[in-house]
């Protein structure tokens, strides 16, 4: 399966991201998750990306467009894949689907997780990240174990710099401005799979499930 998983900061994308790949044995691509990794192993790409990152803009399309269309070409990719917070612009969407038109495939569906913009603010700042393993939690939804330490390796959970209560606003203003006209975009393909993100981690999942199955 080619899927688009599309929605608002804090929707749930990563956290559904996870249940997805491992269900359905396709190969997670998050830019974000890209760009935090090159910001931790400081690389010229890293230190581009954070200034925008930060001030919770958007990276330049052209950056974001050459680094997916290089990470599809890898063999891995073939079985199946899922993209997570790209694209986020018309222009990365129609960058998107040249790449799979020239490789001689197309996507299958693209998951929109739409949530209330009250509930996403909360979500996002009480998120708190395993800088080892990447697991998501949350300080209330989805607590760990141990206060502030990840069940699967101990690590010391950390917040991401982007999740102040400033900066989410002004990615939800982002997301509004730029990225939600996508969801018409695909609409007017015939594959946008709507998916009430308000309910519990488990029940997004379930309805995710059942759409796909409904398209398979
Ligand atoms: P990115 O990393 O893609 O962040 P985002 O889109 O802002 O999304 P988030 O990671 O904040 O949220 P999510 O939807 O994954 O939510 P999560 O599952 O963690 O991008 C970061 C930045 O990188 C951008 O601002 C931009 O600068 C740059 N960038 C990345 N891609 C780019 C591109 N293509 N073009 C240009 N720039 C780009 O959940 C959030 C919290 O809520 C968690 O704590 C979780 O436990 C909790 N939660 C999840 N689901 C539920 C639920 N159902 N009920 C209760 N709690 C829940
Ligand atoms: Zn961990």
């Amino acid at each position: 399966m080619r899927l688009v998983i599309l929605g608002p900061p804090g929707a749930g994308k990563g956290t559904q991201a996870a249940s997805i790949v491992e269900t359905y044995n396709v190969v997670h691509i998050s830019t974000g998750d890209i760009f935090r990794e090159n910001i931790k192993n400081a690389t010229e790409l890293g230190k581009k990306a954070k200034s925008y990152m930060d001030r919770g803009e958007l990276v330049p399309d052209e950056v974001v467009n050459d680094i997916v269309v290089d990470r599809l070409k890898k063999p891995d990719v073939e079985a199946g894949f899922l993209l997570d917070g790209f694209p986020r612009t018309v222009n990365q969407a129609v960058s998107l689907d040249a790449a799979l038109e020239a490789m001689g495939t197309k996507l299958d569906c693209v998951i929109n997780i739409h949530v209330p913009s009250e509930l996403l603010i909360d979500r996002a700042v009480g998120r708190r990240v395993c800088p080892t393993c990447g697991r998501t939690y949350h300080v209330k939804n989805q607590k760990p174990k141990v206060e502030g330490i990840c069940d699967d390796d101990n690590s010391k959970l950390i917040q991401r710099d982007d999740d102040t209560e400033e900066t989410v606003k002004k990615r939800i203003d982002v997301y509004e401005r730029q990225t939600s006209p996508l969801i018409d975009y695909y609409k007017a393909q015939g594959l946008l799979l709507d998916i009430d993100g308000s309910k519990a981690i488990d029940d997004v999942f379930e309805q995710i499930r059942r759409g796909l199955e409904n398209e398979a």
